[in-house]
């Protein structure tokens, strides 16, 4: 008896403490909130009231807002850490009053465009400080004129829309970035960003000719007032380090009225290994007009066993005649056959490449909801030298063995080798065949489920260390992935930077982006777990 209410004292002066300690912590955190509003209320444009775009955590609305542009599941549980408020700006001058009044309250800002950080770091914080975020998917405005090529696109905007705006003007223009209609401007762009036309015309940041940006002291810059060296940092380095980028300007490109495109499937049986091996040595030199990428996953044969199915996703820029001649010199074991083919214009190769079925209208591109919404893994790694056909049994035989395993390469070579390795913060231009993409998706939900198929991709990613780049293993920025490195922004933050730095773009670009931000954010404001940091720090 005495026992028990003794250990039962204990408890309830325990829970006591930990009531205390948390409700102090938490009435630090609203106060915190409660002077940021009003710093907003107060220091917002009259003309532009930030009012009603501000949502606190206990607006009903809240959980929509944020949940609404959440784009990899695996951040939508119950125990990922939520912002304290959200703003969905309207206009520039709300982040404007957003940076100086976040800077003055020491809060933390996460800046989201189209939500599809893979390690969702525009609406997370890992870092047990309060933090809020500014959204930009209002902001999203697109300006082409066919007349000088370029267009002014805003960072909420959707590649979709950029796509479906530029073609609504003219079929022979286009423009190089992602797959993916729904991925934003703003983390798409001041991250590289690379799609099919990459071979013809390079990364997006390769086609970006100016750019506004709101700065550590809420200043509105563009191209000239930012001065090179912060137009090259937002131009690859991802904008999150430096500021807040509004808008590009970006450059469109040529592309023919009609295009040529095929989707093959070829499985282990159907000689896999000889055209996976053949594919490497002839992806990167064909004619800078193919794409032709290659991806496998794992399927059950007819007989029920586990299979490897590739599947040849391919663009042309030129018809079909040409095509299937140029791989029937080239890349005979493909064996691709005229009927394969399909030719259509570009804006419906969009489509296609996206996995619509032929004949959507095109305005499907304006649809701001995901084909596919579940829980996932991405890593990325570059390859630099020919893998044996015994190398790829092998790499079929552990994909086989662990769960859900997706691989797809994506050719490099054409103007990606043209371009050097200091233009832009992107470092992996000439030297590199291709870059896998290492995806695994799945439905359970839970951190348990997330945690046991994170084992299976690491695993799978351990397994590759010898067919791929070293020192550094090299990554590419837009596939985030936090298991390469996390900066803790303690004392040796350029040190631990290094690490991630390095792998998505290498020493003389990381110490360049460095020294960019020591000199534009010198305080470290605009920073998360992948950041750049400061020189000093
Ligand atoms: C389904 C899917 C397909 C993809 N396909 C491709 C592809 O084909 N090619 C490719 O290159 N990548 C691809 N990616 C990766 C994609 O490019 C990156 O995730 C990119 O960062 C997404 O941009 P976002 O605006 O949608 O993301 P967000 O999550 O909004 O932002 C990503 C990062 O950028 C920062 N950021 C966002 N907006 C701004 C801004 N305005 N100013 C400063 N910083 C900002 C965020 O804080 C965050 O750190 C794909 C991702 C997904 C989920
Ligand atoms: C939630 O926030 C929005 C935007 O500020 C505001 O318009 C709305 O009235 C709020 N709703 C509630 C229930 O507080
Ligand atoms: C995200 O989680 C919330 C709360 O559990 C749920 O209501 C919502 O449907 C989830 N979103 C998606 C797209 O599944
Ligand atoms: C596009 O033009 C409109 C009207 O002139 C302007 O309000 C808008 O800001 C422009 N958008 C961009 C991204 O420049
Ligand atoms: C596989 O390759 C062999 C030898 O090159 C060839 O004889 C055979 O027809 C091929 N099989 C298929 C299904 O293409
Ligand atoms: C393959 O078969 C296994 C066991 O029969 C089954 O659980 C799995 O869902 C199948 N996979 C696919 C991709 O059909
Ligand atoms: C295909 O393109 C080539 C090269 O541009 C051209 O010479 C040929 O006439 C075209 N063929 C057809 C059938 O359009
Ligand atoms: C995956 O899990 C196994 C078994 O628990 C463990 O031995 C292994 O180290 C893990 N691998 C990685 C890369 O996390």
């Amino acid at each position: 008896m005495a026992i028990i209410s003794s250990f039962n004292m204990q408890f309830s002066i325990f829970a006591l403490l930990s009531v205390l300690r948390l409700s102090a912590q938490s009435s630090a955190t609203s106060s915190t909130t409660n002077c940021f509003i009003q710093c907003l209320n107060h220091r917002s444009d009259p003309s532009f009231p930030i009012t009603g775009e501000v949502y606190t955590s206990v607006n009903s609305s809240f959980p929509s807002v944020l949940q609404t542009y959440i784009r990899n599941l695996r951040f939508n549980e119950t125990t990922t850490p939520k912002p304290i408020l959200i703003i969905t700006a309207l206009h520039a001058s709300h982040i404007q009053v957003a940076v100086v009044c976040a800077k003055k309250h020491r809060l933390l800002m996460r800046t989201r465009s189209g939500g599809h950080d893979y390690e969702g770091l525009s609406y997370v914080s890992n870092s047990n400080q309060p933090f809020f975020v500014v959204d930009m998917f209002n902001l999203r405005s697109i300006n082409v004129s066919i007349q000088q090529e370029t267009a002014w696109v805003q960072v909420g905007a959707t590649l979709g829309e950029v796509y479906y705006r530029i073609a609504e003007k003219s079929n022979t223009h286009g423009f190089p970035a992602g797959v993916c209609p729904t991925l934003g401007v703003g983390g798409h762009f001041s991250g590289g960003g690379y799609g099919n036309l990459m071979r013809k015309y390079g990364l997006s940041v390769d086609n970006i000719v100016d750019a506004q940006l709101i700065d550590v002291n809420g200043r509105l810059l563009n191209r000239k007032s930012m001065g090179e060296d912060l137009f090259w940092a937002i131009t690859g380095g991802g904008g999150v380090s430096f500021g807040v980028v509004l808008a590009y300007k970006i450059k469109l490109v040529r592309v023919p009225a009609i295009v040529t495109v095929f989707m093959i499937e070829r499985t282990y049986e159907q000689n896999l290994t000889t055209i996976a091996h053949r594919w490497l040595q002839v992806a990167d030199k064909f004619d800078n007009d193919l794409f032709l990428r290659m991806t496998f996953s794992v399927i059950n044969n007819t007989n029920g066993e586990k299979t490897i199915c590739a599947i040849f996703p391919t663009l042309y820029l030129g018809n079909s005649t040409t095509l299937v001649t140029l791989l029937n010199k080239d890349f005979p074991e493909l064996g691709l056959q005229k009927s394969d083919c399909i030719e259509m214009s570009w804006i419906e190769s969009v489509l296609f490449y996206t996995g619509f079925p032929i004949g959507t209208p095109t305005n499907a591109l304006l649809s701001r909801i995901p084909q596919r919404l579940n829980p996932f893994k991405i890593k990325s790694d570059y390859v630099q030298n020919p893998i044996s056909k015994q190398g790829f049994e092998f790499i079929f035989e552990k994909m086989k063995q662990l769960e859900n395993q997706m691989l797809a390469f994506n050719p490099y070579g054409g103007r990606m080798s043209e371009i050097s390795e200091f233009a832009k913060p992107f470092p992996h231009r000439s030297g590199n065949i291709a870059k896998i993409q290492y995806e695994v998706n799945w439905e359970e939900l839970g951190v348990e489920a997330a945690n046991r198929y994170l084992n299976f991709t690491r695993m799978m990613y351990d397994y590759m260390t010898p067919f791929v780049s070293k020192n550094p293993r090299e990554a590419f920025l837009n596939y985030r992935d936090l298991d390469i490195g996390v900066n803790s922004h303690g004392k040796n933050a350029y040190a631990e930077g290094m690490v991630y730095g390095h792998k998505y773009f290498k020493e003389t670009n990381y110490k360049r982006l460095t020294m960019v931000k020591s000199r534009v954010d010198p305080d470290n404001f605009f920073r998360n777990e992948q950041s750049i940091p400061t020189l000093s720090s």
